[in-house]
């Protein structure tokens, strides 16, 4: 069962929402250029996106109404430094400051994402996170953001998914900056940003006016065992941890990225299959990234299946014909959010916060001027009965972030998916609660008793 201090949340990110402004002050970030380039679905860019900027105290008193009580969002790096390093716009500080009060006022707690793919265009002309340098001018950055909001906030996440800015950004090119680099640069990039990670976990310590408590927000697809068999349960922890993917394709994995921060060095498997490629690697380092935190977030979509070969060998399992998909394609396997927390707890041994799960839907306005969605209505009570079950099995899972709360900009896939518990017409910038919000709003009341596992 959820304990009675289970915390029920949303997640948002600030590029996603935010919105500019021609005075804000704010700095060019990868993602604007990204956009420049036409690359976004669409060629749609965030120029406005929900004009969350100007629209804060309305979107919070919303919240309020629906009963959220816990919000994960970011600060934008190159909205705070407008070069990266150096100089802070104060604009950026009253702004970010003023919608915290806010959000408390409406009695929510803030809870701080340091790096949600912001990153500032200045830095990036100078090599970005390849530059030796980064992961001290990512602790420049903590540290303004603990001197400026640490008085206000005690939550903090240093990256979120750093598989995928670091992977999509720099190896596939998929997302901003949009390189496809070769193998030894992308294993010096995610040490460094591990390093910064670790730098940060330091700076907003040392720079905090109040006690905080930190956490990290990686993600990562979960290896499902195909049946509840020890052997194929064996199997798809193999796998999870494991380095199953091809090399162009190395960064989608567990390990290499929590390992360092949780258990202080990587993993032996990867360490030999990427021994031609990996940077130089000392002690020091890997002391740095293992800075003690208090939590683990994890932000969890789907899984794949996995079972036992003959042979004992995992073997990945392929999907039924016809299987259950989020407008976006992407799976519906409820069960990730069991066999996920549950691998994670036995590894790492750390508190755990599912820091974004969701799905994105073919929403719109119906004739009665509603959005009825109810696969999101679906898919979140299945996912939510399987945090359900993991809590029972004894997994340390403090809490749960749905994202998101407003339809918003998604990256690469502009505004072709909707993902939010609002419905946005960005013609108008109308906010349309859909049914799925109403729905999560008794469940946060109810503790999850309305969840259909505890029917009777
Ligand atoms: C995650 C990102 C988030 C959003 C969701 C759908 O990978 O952290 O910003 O794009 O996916």
């Amino acid at each position: 069962m959820f304990s009675e201090n289970f915390i029920w949340g949303v997640a948002s990110s600030a590029y996603q929402i935010e919105g500019r402004d021609q005075a804000d002050g704010a700095g060019a970030c990868v993602w604007d250029a990204y956009c420049e380039q036409g690359k976004s679905y669409d060629g749609a860019d965030a120029t406005i996106t929900c004009d969350h900027m100007h629209r804060y105290k309305e979107d919070f008193a919303l919240m309020r109404q629906l009963g959220v009580k816990h919000y994960r969002f970011s600060i934008s790096w190159a909205r705070l430094m407008p070069e990266g390093i150096g100089r802070v716009n104060e604009q950026a500080v009253a702004m970010y400051r003023d919608m915290i009060t806010e959000m408390k006022k409406n009695g929510i707690t803030p809870y701080i994402t340091l790096f949600h793919w912001e990153y500032p265009q200045a830095l990036q002309d100078q090599g970005g996170w390849l530059n030796e340098h980064s992961p001290e001018w990512f602790a420049e950055y903590a540290a303004v953001v603990a001197e400026n909001f640490s008085d206000l906030c005690e939550y903090f996440f240093t990256l979120n998914e750093p598989q995928c800015f670091t992977g999509l950004g720099h190896l596939s090119g998929a997302h901003a900056p949009g390189y496809k680099l070769p193998l030894q640069y992308t294993f010096q990039i995610v040490h460094n940003v591990l390093k910064a990670h670790g730098m940060a976990v330091l700076a907003l310590r040392e720079h905090a006016k109040h006690p905080i408590k930190i956490g990290y927000a990686p993600t990562c697809g979960v290896a499902l065992p195909a049946t509840d068999d020890p052997r194929d349960v064996e199997a798809a922890k193999k796998v999870y941890f494991g380095f199953y993917s091809d090399l162009d394709n190395w960064t989608w994995n567990v390990s290499w990225f929590s390992d360092p921060v949780f258990l202080g060095h990587y993993p032996e498997e990867g360490l030999k299959k990427f021994a031609p490629y990996l940077p130089k690697i000392t002690e020091a380092d890997m002391e740095l990234i293992a800075q003690p935190i208090d939590f683990m977030g994890q932000n969890v979509y789907n899984g794949y299946l996995v079972r036992a070969g003959a042979d004992g060998e995992p073997e990945f399992v392929k999907r039924a014909p016809g299987y259950a998909k989020t407008a976006c394609g992407w799976p519906v396997t409820p069960e990730c959010l069991y066999w996920g927390p549950k691998f994670l707890y036995e590894r790492y041994g750390m508190p755990l916060f599912i820091t974004e799960n969701g799905m994105s839907c073919h929403d719109m306005v119906s004739a009665d001027g509603c959005v009825h969605d109810p696969n999101r209505i679906e898919f979140l009570d299945r996912y939510l009965g399987q945090v359900q079950r993991a809590l029972d099995d004894g997994v340390d899972l403090r809490g749960y972030f749905e994202w998101t709360f407003l339809d918003n900009f998604e990256w690469e896939k502009g505004y072709n998916e909707r993902f939010g518990m609002v419905y946005v017409d960005f013609q108008t910038q109308k906010r349309i609660v859909k049914d799925s919000a109403y729905w999560y709003q008794k469940v946060m009341e109810t503790n999850g008793a309305i969840l259909s596992c505890n029917r009777p």
